[in-house]
């Protein structure tokens, strides 16, 4: 294995390359993480989408298929069970977890006692400053170009920025699918990447087919853009139907859109008809784009599903990193990580020597 793509990150993760699979609601479950870390990668599970009743199963089913626990879970503070989440990475010593909104500094300590290493996602120099004082090991940056929620500065300017500003690893992430990327992340002196769409996009996702395709068609990367449609928050997906509908839309006829998305495909919540032709009346006296964006975010999860597990990529909403536009076909995760990794060897070697080249003309 080259020292060249021996980093802080996989001595202390102990995989073998350093190339991470984020946690992706409805995709990164236990089938796609064995993939990661049968390939060598660092994989997470999506502890934000996976049922609290299931959460735990999943765990011991990447354990028993990779005879280990060296993976991690993502979890989200505002999510019912969070501490739930923390406590089973506690209990199975899981290697890491991640986060966007994180736990408190003591919930941080309790699980590096336990040996859990704390990785954050952030987006801006100023949440990774304060991650790092609220006790993260390990930072991970996403640029805006990446997929899902997503802050304003690209990668290119917010990794310079966080490694100059924390003295902790950090991790790049937003916009990487090829070795030449993983080159560039580790010659600036990141300790390795973290890719969601990459991995979405391979046959060991979960995603269903004609979802996928959806994302295989798209050239543009105009086309996967940030909108604030769906809960307000800066959020970065393909444009389809939905969006367009979304976007054009009053904010009455949003909030109808979204009660009736939610009675539609969530049966499940109880939402009765009656229900929601009351709860849209109330809020047409109250406010009614405050209460469409409300509806809305609790709606996400129902519009994610339909796209992301019922194979319906119209009627839903498809988040992606503007990546997608240069990815056009799934391999498998193990094949995935092998050819970033030889490719990001060879561009590695290429500079070393160059750099060899020009210090011997030097010396001569
Ligand atoms: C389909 C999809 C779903 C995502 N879901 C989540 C999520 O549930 N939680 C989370 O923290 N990040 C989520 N993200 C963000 C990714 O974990 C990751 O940070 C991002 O994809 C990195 O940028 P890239 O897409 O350019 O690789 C999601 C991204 C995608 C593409």
């Amino acid at each position: 294995m080259s020292p060249l793509l021996q980093t802080e990150l996989t001595r202390r993760l102990g995989c073998q390359y350093p190339i991470i699979q984020t946690a992706m609601g409805w995709v990164s479950d236990a089938n796609l993480v064995i993939a990661t870390t049968k390939g060598g990668g660092f994989g997470f599970l999506a502890g934000a989408t996976i049922e609290a009743s299931r959460l735990e199963g999943e765990i011991q089913k990447v354990i028993d298929a990779t005879g280990g626990s060296n993976f991690g879970l993502n979890f989200h503070m505002f999510q019912e069970n969070a501490m739930q989440c923390v406590e089973l990475a506690i209990k199975y010593r899981l290697k890491a977890v991640s986060y966007g909104r994180g736990p408190d500094k003591k919930t941080i300590a309790r699980l590096k006692a336990a040996g859990v290493l704390c990785i954050p996602t952030v987006g801006a120099v100023k949440h990774a400053i304060k991650a790092v004082e609220l006790g993260a090991d390990m930072i991970t940056i996403q640029g805006s170009e990446g997929g899902g929620h997503t802050g304003g500065v690209p990668t290119t300017i917010l990794l310079p920025q966080v490694l100059d500003a924390v003295d902790v690893p950090v991790i790049a992430a937003g916009g990487y699918s090829t070795g030449r990327g993983l080159a560039s992340a580790l010659a600036a002196g990141a300790a390795g990447i973290a890719m969601g769409t990459r991995f979405m996009m391979t046959s060991d996702s979960p995603t269903p087919q004609l979802t996928l395709e959806r994302y295989l068609a798209v050239q543009d990367p105009q086309k996967i853009r940030v909108t604030l449609a769906v809960d307000g928050m800066r959020h970065r997906m393909v444009e389809n139907a939905f969006i367009h509908k979304l976007e054009g839309a009053s904010p009455l006829r949003k909030l109808w859109i979204a009660l009736s998305s939610a009675r539609q495909w969530k049966r499940e919540t109880g939402m009765t008809f009656g229900h929601m032709v009351s709860t849209f009346f109330k809020a047409v006296k109250e406010d009614p784009a405050q209460m469409s964006q409300v509806v809305m975010s609790a709606n996400q999860p129902v519009l994610l599903q339909r796209s992301m597990v019922q194979g319906f990529p119209d009627e839903g909403i498809l988040p992606s990193g503007q990546v997608a536009a240069a990815i056009n076909e799934l391999i498998s995760a193990p094949e995935l990580i092998a050819s970033i990794a030889g490719d990001a060897e060879t561009c590695l070697e290429a500079l070393c020597a160059r750099a060899n080249g020009q210090a011997l003309e030097e010396a001569s």
